[in-house]
């Protein structure tokens, strides 16, 4: 349980962990490359872990040393069937990615994951990797026909490629898609209807695959006369954006503060929270140092500021997706309304976050009025929010969310804390580093 009270200016400069999804990548790619890849900066969360604990049991060697990750690269045909099951936990990448790298593997696997996976869907990367040719079984529910949920069985085989056009923009279905292309006969050719984070391609084509992006925008794999294996190499992860946005609205918001988040990523395709707190008032500069991988990284600098309301939709919301929990926080306490729209997706994350961001930021005394794509809130303008029990719903983001308008709630904020450590084990360790005062009890 974390416990947090009314915080004096945060002030300094921090670090985050590093991009969960940029880590499930290295360790699943590390994996399919022609020798020993070493990952530094790799994240250690919970899902992290689910994705190194898959690979292992399909015969991948992986150590995670302190700071730097050693995975030995084995190729697509030196995976192995695993003895059982494998668990995916909480996480939604590692479930969909292992499907698309299952899908040409001549063996029959099955795939588990926690409560909150049991109820995603994964109809949206099963129907186009059966298209492709893999067996895929799984749950079905009545209220969603058509779709399929895990527990859920492949048996994958020889496939070929296609010319498929993504129903919604999603890294992680579009990286499916790819693991499986790579694995197949012929061109694949995919198009999204709009552009979701490109980890996948920046990092595949660093090592070596054939992948490339057409003047229409459409993602071409050209696996023919190609020799299967990615490129051993050097992986460096950038510190999560996802992440670092707690830390910067956390700044903003508590007056007289002044936070520097050094080493993050900054890719355009996910630093939308970035532009949509500028949009909201916020005094940001953001400055690239570097490139890690074709990633740009860098530091943003947050000081205490006043925001106001804002829309925020559209491909703005796509690139902020996964940052949407802790805008709503900077919305809380902005002054007017901020409209969230276009955001249907996030009703199928770790939990229905349109409904629990709804209800915390309702508890801390915010007008919240909730839409089938998203919600507004009018901001408490000054006001305190009201303190109180969190209730994150095992969900990461919703936990970090209701910790940092804690900050700046008049009375004491409880958090149960458990489920932070799916992306962000040093959350409550980073703001305390910066002066807030919160303990984990
Ligand atoms: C991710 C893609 C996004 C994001 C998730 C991580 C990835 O999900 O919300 O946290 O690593 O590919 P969708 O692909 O469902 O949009």
């Amino acid at each position: 349980m974390l416990r947090v009270r009314t915080s004096p200016p945060l002030r300094g400069v921090c670090r985050v962990p590093g991009d969960k999804s940029i880590s499930h990548r290295a360790l699943l790619f590390g994996a399919l490359a022609d020798g020993v890849v070493e990952a530094d900066g790799l994240g250690r969360g919970g899902d992290n872990l689910s994705t190194a604990a898959a690979l292992r049991a399909m015969g991948v060697a992986i150590e995670l040393g302190d700071g730097r990750a050693r995975i030995q690269g084995v190729g697509f045909s030196g995976l192995r069937q695993a003895a059982e099951e494998l668990d995916c936990g909480n996480s939604g990448t590692t479930i969909r990615l292992l499907l698309g790298l299952l899908a040409g593997r001549p063996f029959e696997t099955g795939l588990r994951g926690d409560a909150s996976l049991t109820r995603r869907p994964m109809g949206r990367v099963a129907g186009p990797l059966r298209q492709m040719g893999a067996q895929i079984t799984g749950r079905g529910d009545p209220a969603r026909p058509g779709d399929v949920f895990p527990p859920l069985r492949i048996k994958g085989g020889s496939l070929t490629g296609i010319r498929h056009e993504l129903k919604v923009a999603s890294a992680q279905l579009k990286s499916a898609l790819i693991l499986a292309a790579l694995q197949a006969r012929g061109r694949t050719e995919l198009r999204e209807p709009a552009r979701s984070r490109d980890h996948t391609e920046r990092m595949l084509g660093f090592m070596g695959a054939p992948i490339s992006v057409d003047s229409t925008g459409a993602i071409v794999v050209e696996p023919d006369g190609w020799n299967g294996r990615l490129r051993a190499t050097r992986l460096t992860i950038p510190g999560d954006l996802s992440s670092a946005t707690f830390m910067i609205v956390a700044a903003l918001i508590v007056p007289g503060s002044d936070v520097t988040v050094e080493g993050v990523g900054l890719n355009p395709t996910r630093s939308g929270a970035l532009d949509a707190l500028r949009v909201m008032g916020a005094e940001l500069e953001v400055e690239v140092t570097g490139d890690a991988m074709g990633e740009p990284v860098g530091r943003v600098r947050a000081r205490a500021s006043q925001l106001r309301g804002a829309r925020i939709d559209g491909e703005l919301a796509l690139r902020a997706i996964d940052e949407i929990p802790a805008l709503a926080v900077a919305a809380a306490c902005a002054d007017g309304e901020t409209v969230f729209a276009d955001l249907a997706e996030l009703r199928i994350k770790e939990s229905d976050r349109i409904a629990a961001l709804a209800r915390e930021l309702g508890r801390a005394g915010a007008a919240v009025s909730e839409r089938p794509d998203g919600f507004s809130v009018v901001g408490l303008a000054g006001r305190p929010p009201r303190g109180g029990a969190v209730i994150p719903e095992h969900d990461h983001r919703i936990a970090m969310s209701g910790a940092i308008l804690g900050l700046r709630a008049a009375q004491e904020t409880t958090i149960p804390a458990a489920d932070i450590g799916t992306s962000f084990p040093q959350f409550a360790a980073t703001l305390a580093d910066l002066g807030a005062p919160i303990e984990t009890a």
